[in-house]
């Protein structure tokens, strides 16, 4: 099968193909690390694709020649949930790749297309809330742990996750 895939910007006419991304995505690979009673009601509100990641100008697409969405992430300047800027410091949102593509190194393309950008930027740190399951995805891509936390998705709904960290400005 044809694999290859090409890396661009979202936009907001992009919304319902990343909602139904990370519906494929979200229910099927983070069952491994978390049980079905604290994963249904985080996966209702992480499954919508979020306008302002779209319009971000700095949130990534995945697409094969197709047009089908293979996977997706972006970073913006603001902390997500309190929406908070601190110079330097940018974070990382919304990642997933569809769970019949991934191992083949999307996910870290993604991920390098916004260090690229970031540090265009004045970016030197990148932080992520890291779902439990993309602990080891992150570290191998260059990120401290730095404690676990739980993300506020909505009261009384919470995600357990590891805040995690990684410098920009060496490479
Ligand atoms: C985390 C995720 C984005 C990784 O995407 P991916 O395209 O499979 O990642 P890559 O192929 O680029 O992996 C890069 C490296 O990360 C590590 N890695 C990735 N997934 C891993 C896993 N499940 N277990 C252990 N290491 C893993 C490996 O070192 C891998 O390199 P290798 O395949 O050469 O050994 C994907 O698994 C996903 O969408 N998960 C569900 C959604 C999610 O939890 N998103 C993160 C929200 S914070």
């Amino acid at each position: 099968m044809e694999w290859r895939y090409d890396l661009r910007v979202a936009t907001p006419r992009d919304a319902e193909a990343v909602s139904e991304l990370l519906r494929a995505s979200y229910p099927r690979l983070m069952r491994s690390a978390y049980d079905e009673e604290v994963l249904a009601p985080a996966l209702e509100l992480m499954t919508q694709a979020k306008p302002s990641l779209l319009g971000s100008g700095t949130y990534y697409l995945a697409e094969l020649a197709n047009g089908l969405l293979v996977g997706c992430g972006g970073w913006t300047p603001e902390r997500p949930v309190t929406k908070s800027v601190e110079p330097g410091l940018g974070h990382v949102r919304h990642f997933a790749v569809h769970p019949d593509w991934t191992r083949r190194g999307i996910g870290r393309a993604l991920l390098e297309a916004c260090a690229r950008t970031a540090r265009a930027a004045g970016v030197t740190a990148f932080e992520c809330y890291s779902s439990l399951n993309a602990e080891k995805f992150y570290r191998a891509l260059g990120f401290v742990r730095i404690r676990e936390m739980d993300i506020e998705l909505k009261p009384p709904v919470v995600l357990p996750a590891v805040l995690m960290r990684r410098n920009l400005h060496e490479e």
